[in-house]
């Protein structure tokens, strides 16, 4: 259950509060001291009091009943739009949080909204407020990729998502298994949208509840296929007619996409296998020993990437020729037929980042170069199933700083510009760093951006589970 939790800096003090999440969701498991509603790996179960004819008949409901009721229990990420606070999953529900109190103030549904069944929990900002994020729709045609747009203000104090429009749809190619995606890129123009082969079986996913499965279930990783990156015009909601693809990859988390010198440049987080949602099944979660070993042996690792893809294909582009015409780069692209271009990407590490399994939850000074030309990127090393160092990464000359102590899992990074700042790196990283092996030892860790190195730690005496995302705010 969402666990909404908060640091206070002020004054040379630091508070912290947490509250649950007060979920429909929340309230129905509550009510019945278990498990009642479905969520992506967990299918809730017939009530063990029902008879056997009771139960058996619950198993067979029509399909339409079946269906499992979207989750509102937002556990993954704080997310803004029009300035309020809201937590999200990647389901139609979100809610509206009072930052202070950290109460649900409402909950909110997109498909009141505009025709799409979600959106992810990664939407990104414009400098102006305006938000951009995505959802599918799925109708009697198939499946559809949406393109969101939210306004960056509200007309009056209720407003939540009024206004709200679908920039661009893209038809899945496939009708009933449109593919999963946790994220997109964003650049000053361009919102480039990741279609990658892992795969959400439809049919699959609304009989699971009948079959006893929860979604995971219907979700599959299908390497035969290729990647396809499609790009939209932010101003015209235009979806290019240029088809950019790779071999097949899964990705989580975006870094940073910018244009330079007519060329996309898009950082990514990003595995050759796309089975790392099966690492986290409670069952390897709860293994130890040899067997724990063998889950984190068998792990795909997950490793920062950079595509390049030229913005001006036309028919004068010549076939077979590498367009990436950036200096030092190893990326390439190439024209491989009258609308498809290849791309094969560079590595934004070198080989001291195999020692920390890869890095994942990847951070950057996001407000002042998010869609722009950057040189640092942080996030976690992942030689666990959590993130188990905190990494800096300078992409200049692809050189590590690094934050690790034995026993200490640390959250994503979140990075805080000092008051002022004039250099990309001056400021602070945040992260909550929990341990299994002693009783109430969390900490939220203060390192400084640029030598990171320790300036500080807040103990909290309480217990706080792993957590996803966060974000800071300067309300001062
Ligand atoms: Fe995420």
């Amino acid at each position: 259950m969402a666990l909404l939790h908060k640091f206070k800096i002020s004054g040379g003090q630091v508070t912290y509060k947490s509250r649950f999440l007060g979920s429909d969701c929340y309230q129905a498991n509550n009510e019945h001291s278990r498990i009642v509603v479905s969520e992506f790996g967990t299918v809730a179960m017939p009530d063990p009091c029902k008879n056997f004819f009771q139960r058996f008949l619950s198993r067979f409901e029509m399909p339409s009943e079946s269906r499992p009721e979207p989750s509102d229990n937002d556990n993954v990420s704080f997310v803004t739009y029009k300035g309020d606070y809201y937590v999200s999953t990647e389901t139609n529900f979100m809610h509206r949080i009072d930052p202070e109190t950290l109460e649900a103030k409402e909950k909110v549904d997109w498909s009141k909204f505009i025709a799409v069944n979600g959106a992810t929990a990664h939407p990104h900002n414009d400098p102006d407020g305006t938000t951009y994020n995505m959802g599918n729709s799925y109708t009697a045609k198939g499946a559809t990729y949406n393109i969101i747009r939210v306004p960056p203000t509200k007309n009056s104090p209720e407003d939540t998502l009024e206004g709200a429009t679908v920039l661009c749809s893209i038809p899945s190619v496939d009708k009933t298994k449109p593919s999963y995606y946790h994220s997109f890129a964003m650049s000053e123009n361009y919102v480039v949208f990741i279609e990658q082969p892992i795969k959400m079986d439809l049919l699959k996913i609304v009989t699971g509840k009948m079959r006893g499965k929860g979604i995971s279930d219907g979700v599959y990783w299908d390497p035969k296929r290729d990647t396809f990156f499609h790009l939209i015009n932010k101003q015209t909601g235009k979806l290019s007619s240029v088809h950019y693809l790779t071999k097949a990859l899964s990705t989580f988390h975006q870094i940073n996409a910018f244009e330079q010198d007519g060329m996309l440049v898009m950082d990514m987080c990003a595995s050759d296998d796309g089975q790392a949602i099966n690492n986290y099944m409670v069952q390897n979660l709860r293994q130890s020993g040899e067997a724990l070993d063998e889950v984190y042996n068998t792990m795909s690792r997950v490793f920062p990437r950079r595509f390049v893809l030229p913005l001006n294909v036309d028919h004068n582009t010549p076939i077979g020729k590498n367009l990436n015409t950036r200096p030092d780069s190893t990326a390439t692209a190439i024209r491989i037929s009258k609308e498809k271009v290849f791309c094969s990407y560079e590595e934004l590490h070198d080989e001291e980042l195999h020692k920390y399994g890869g890095l994942e939850f990847p951070q950057i000074n996001y407000a002042k170069y998010n869609t722009h030309p950057y040189r640092y990127f942080y996030g976690c090393g992942f030689r666990h199933l959590v993130g188990d160092t905190l990494i800096k990464m300078d992409l200049k000359d692809k050189s590590m700083k690094v934050w690790e102590q034995p026993g200490l899992y640390p959250s994503e990074p979140i990075f805080v510009p000092s008051p002022d700042s004039t250099e990309e790196d001056d400021g602070v990283i945040l992260s909550v760093v929990i341990t299994p092996n002693k009783d109430k030892s969390t900490f939220l860790l203060v390192l400084d951006a640029k030598s990171f190195k320790e300036l500080a730690r807040a103990d909290v005496p309480v217990n706080i589970p792993y957590g996803f995302h966060g974000t800071f705010n300067n309300t001062a």
